[in-house]
């Protein structure tokens, strides 16, 4: 090989390495709610500071994903204006969660000013209110509904076997000992909490609601209505937050029981089946948000092996933490590589993101060292624990009524053919909208079955037209149809 051959083939290879080549092909964010009121003073709202937090983390989204000068920029995905096809927004119906991801959801896709202006036949524009402001709808999720008026995420859950399971919690020794070398700590807590907590609840069995109601007043609480004194020490606020996020980890996740972190379970699910679209869509699709509460990441960090690496992992994260999993590819041609070529990482970061400060992380996934999982690895990992299918939630569940009554022993869950109850409290707020639509029906069971089982697994994205006539379809032919029409 002559001098001048090699000097080239160096030559190349520098500039391979400075044009770093990278290239990002959707994303998956699960965001937490920013500031709000206390849990022990139902209902919460979002607090103006909650609402700025959500706002700034979507911005710096914005300019990681959405920015077509960012070397994160997912490829294709429209800069200014929000193409739906490509963004899917999700949450459970929360005040707090809600709106916290309108927040966030204006930071990602902000105004677009003039941009949004339109002539209408008769020649006279129209401004768009609010300089432009882009609407992107979300839909629901079913898991978590209402959850920051509750102590514990559990209580919103349907899943049996999962609030059996973390109620073992309390019956374990390390819960008891617990109890009992913490009494006096709680109880000297008195003085400050009385106008919310009696004096026999003061103790570890509500170490999340007592250090919740301590945090909200140390941020929002004037010093004429809230006086900490000398009882309340950074130091003591420190344990009671360390407490508490031992109680709220063992609560979300147990090694040995592992239904009690159905919500992590359940997330890796979408996420699988969220990124897996975007794959085998050849990217039409390309981010996914879903917005929701601290359990449900304490739950995936102990599902992904995340807290035996790292012990940060089992502490509470903070408000507008985000975690994320990006589709990465080295592969320099366009267009959708196989998925040989196709990597996830996970990135994390806890708390408020703002660009220029510190911010998302990766960290390696499933005890494994690489920052990139190939695609085949993350699935197969995934798999493990993911529940995809109202089926297998059924069964994980170990539920046998309301939307599982009629689960069919076929596989993937896509052909519940008898009828569900239109009753389950699930599925209402959606089924009376649509059941509006199609009139009094006998299929009426199906539909609902149909809705409730996308919206569990998928959360709904409505289509109306199509899947309504999908719906129709299948009711006359009594066959069903598949349920990634409603991922369309
Ligand atoms: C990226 O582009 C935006 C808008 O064009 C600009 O405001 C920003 O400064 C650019 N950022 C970088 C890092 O070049
Ligand atoms: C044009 O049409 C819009 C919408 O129908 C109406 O509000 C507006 O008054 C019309 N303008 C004129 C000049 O007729
Ligand atoms: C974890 O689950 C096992 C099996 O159900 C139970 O014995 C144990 O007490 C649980 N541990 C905790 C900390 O909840
Ligand atoms: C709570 O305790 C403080 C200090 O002991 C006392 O001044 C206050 O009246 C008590 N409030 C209630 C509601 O009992
Ligand atoms: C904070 O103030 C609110 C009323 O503004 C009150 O209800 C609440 O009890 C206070 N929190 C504490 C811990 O004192
Ligand atoms: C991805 O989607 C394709 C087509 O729907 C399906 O055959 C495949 O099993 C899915 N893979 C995963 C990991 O979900
Ligand atoms: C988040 O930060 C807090 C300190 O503010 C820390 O105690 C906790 O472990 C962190 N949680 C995670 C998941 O990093
Ligand atoms: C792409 O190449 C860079 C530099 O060699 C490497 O650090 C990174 O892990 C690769 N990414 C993937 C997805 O393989």
């Amino acid at each position: 090989m002559s001098v001048l051959r090699i000097l080239f083939v160096l030559a190349s290879l520098s500039l391979a390495d400075l044009t770093n080549a990278e290239r990002v092909l959707g994303a998956y964010i699960f965001q937490r709610h920013g500031d709000r009121t206390a849990k022990a003073w139902p209902p919460t709202k979002l607090t103006s500071l909650g609402y700025g937090q959500e706002y700034m983390t979507g911005t710096f989204f914005h300019d990681r994903y959405i920015s077509s000068n960012s070397s994160y920029h997912i490829e294709g995905i429209s800069t200014d204006t929000v193409n739906l096809a490509q963004v899917t927004a999700s949450a459970p119906q929360d005040d707090v969660i809600e709106t916290s991801g309108e927040g966030f959801l204006q930071g990602l896709y902000p105004p677009i000013g003039s941009v949004a202006t339109e002539t209408l036949r008769n020649g006279s524009t129209v401004q768009s209110p609010m300089n432009g402001y882009q609407l992107i709808p979300m839909s629901d999720v079913q898991s978590g509904s209402g959850s920051e008026d509750n102590a514990w995420l559990q209580s919103t859950s349907s899943c049996n076997n999962a609030k059996v399971s973390s109620n073992n919690y309390f019956s374990s020794n390390s819960f008891k000992s617990l109890l009992s070398s913490t009494k006096e700590l709680y109880q000297s807590l008195e003085p400050l909490v009385n106008g919310t907590f009696s004096s026999t609840e003061l103790n570890y069995k509500n170490a999340y609601t007592i250090w919740d109601l301590l945090h909200v007043a140390l941020i929002h609480n004037s010093t004429t209505t809230f006086q900490p004194s000398s009882l309340l020490t950074d130091q003591v606020m420190q344990e009671l937050f360390i407490l508490a996020s031992e109680h709220e980890f063992n609560l979300a996740y147990n090694s040995s029981d592992q239904i009690s972190a159905v919500a992590g379970m359940t997330l890796a699910g979408e996420v699988l089946a969220a990124l897996n679209e975007t794959i085998t869509s050849g990217g039409k699709s390309k981010l996914n948000i879903q917005f929701g509460a601290y359990a449900t990441f304490l739950s995936y960090f102990g599902l992904a092996g995340l807290h035996t690496a790292d012990e940060t992992f089992s502490g509470i994260p903070d408000y507008a933490s985000s975690m994320a999993w990006e589709l990465v590819t080295n592969d320099t041609g366009t267009g959708m590589p196989s998925t040989s070529d196709i990597s996830v990482r996970f990135v994390f970061h806890n708390g408020t993101s703002v660009e220029g400060s510190t911010h998302l992380q990766a960290y390696p996934l499933f005890g494994q060292s690489t920052l990139e999982l190939p695609w085949a690895q993350f699935v197969d990992k995934s798999k493990k624990f993911a529940v995809s299918s109202q089926q297998q939630w059924c069964q994980a569940c170990g539920n046998t009524n309301g939307i599982c009554a009629s689960t069919s022993d076929d596989n993937g869950g896509d052909s519940s053919s008898s009828s569900s109850s239109s009753g389950s409290s699930s599925g209402t707020g959606m089924s009376l909208g649509v059941a509006g639509v199609i009139g009094a029906m006998v299929t009426l069971g199906v539909l609902v079955g149909l809705l409730v089982l996308s919206m569990f697994i998928f959360g709904l994205r409505l289509v109306p037209k199509s899947a309504l006539a999908s719906i129709h379809r299948a009711s006359d032919a009594s066959t069903t149809p598949a349920m990634k029409t409603t991922l369309a």
